[in-house]
């Protein structure tokens, strides 16, 4: 079968045509798509029309299905498919209204972070609400040789508390977590420096949502190295930047990229999304 794929941007991202996700996707077909996969990172499909099962079905060709952590925003009859919406029904919301609108990688905050994360589409406001990439490759290939090599030793701890501290204490509705939720995402070391499993490429690994601190320095170096690599890492070229359209399916490698998204729109239009996310890949160095 014909693939199209068109990149969207120099660092990463590319929009894959000629496909229909709800339908009989051969071993070839798939094939096709791994491949655009690990070359771009960020797989745009659009014009889709995914059921819950369907995008499980899909997201279930790359690695396991991963049910979030909070609960109460899964789908019932899917677990593995969680809502990511500003809709409220009954004065309740009805997904995770805040998510992710900070650099990061998701999971990295757990010993075996998410290889992947799929977004489908359902509603989006007329204008605003992107979701913006950035290419850890391309930041990592722009570092001069000896940076590359001072951080190719290094390790830093990731804790999901550090999301708490910094950014979700500011937010309206966020309850601070529990001593049972906190027991169950104790901080993890990871290297700063990872080889992606199935490219053999270097990328960076670390991100402002849940990186605390680098192992071995003292915490003003740690700062400083971090927010260097932060402001580097987010350089405009190193981003692609997507513009939601109901129906697109986006699926993006979390081992080789960050991402956030972008709270510009008007909060009295729908942003729903249907969210997967495919386990699970242990950084190496
Ligand atoms: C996510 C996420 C961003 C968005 O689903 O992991 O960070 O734009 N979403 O909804
Ligand atoms: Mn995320």
């Amino acid at each position: 079968m014909g693939l199209e794929v068109k990149r969207q941007a120099g660092a990463l991202g590319a929009e894959i045509g000629g496909v229909d996700l709800a339908g009989e996707l051969g071993n070839a077909a798939f094939d096709a798509i791994l491949e655009a996969f690990h070359e771009h990172a960020v797989l745009v499909f659009r014009g889709q029309d995914l059921s819950p099962e369907a995008q499980v079905a899909f997201s279930r060709r790359f690695g396991p299905a991963i049910a979030h952590v909070l609960e109460g925003f899964r789908l019932p009859d899917n677990p593995e498919v969680f809502l990511i919406s500003n809709e409220v029904e009954d004065g309740k919301p009805k997904g995770a209204i805040y998510a992710g609108q900070y650099w990061h990688s998701d999971l990295s905050y757990s010993d075996r972070p998410a290889l992947g994360s799929m977004l489908h589409a359902r509603e989006v406001p007329g204008a605003g609400g992107d979701t913006m990439f950035a290419s850890m490759e391309a930041a990592y290939r722009a570092l001069s040789p000896t940076m590359r090599e001072i951080l190719s030793g290094l390790s830093a701890v990731h804790d999901y508390a550090h999301a708490y501290e910094t950014v979700f204490s500011k937010l309206p509705n966020r309850p601070p977590m529990t001593e049972k939720e906190r027991a169950r995402v104790p901080p993890v070391t990871h290297p700063i420096v990872r080889t992606h499993p199935e490219t053999g490429r270097r990328s960076l690994f670390i991100n402002p949502g849940f990186t605390r601190h680098i192992v071995g320095l003292l915490e003003e170096e740690s700062a400083a190295l971090l927010d260097f690599l932060f402001g580097h890492a987010t350089r405009p070229e190193f981003i692609y930047r997507h513009q939601w359209q109901a129906g697109d399916v986006v699926l993006w490698d979390n081992r080789s990229t960050m991402h956030r998204a972008v709270a510009d729109y008007d909060m009295t239009e729908v942003r729903h999304m249907h969210r997967t996310t495919i386990g699970e890949s242990r950084p190496v160095r």
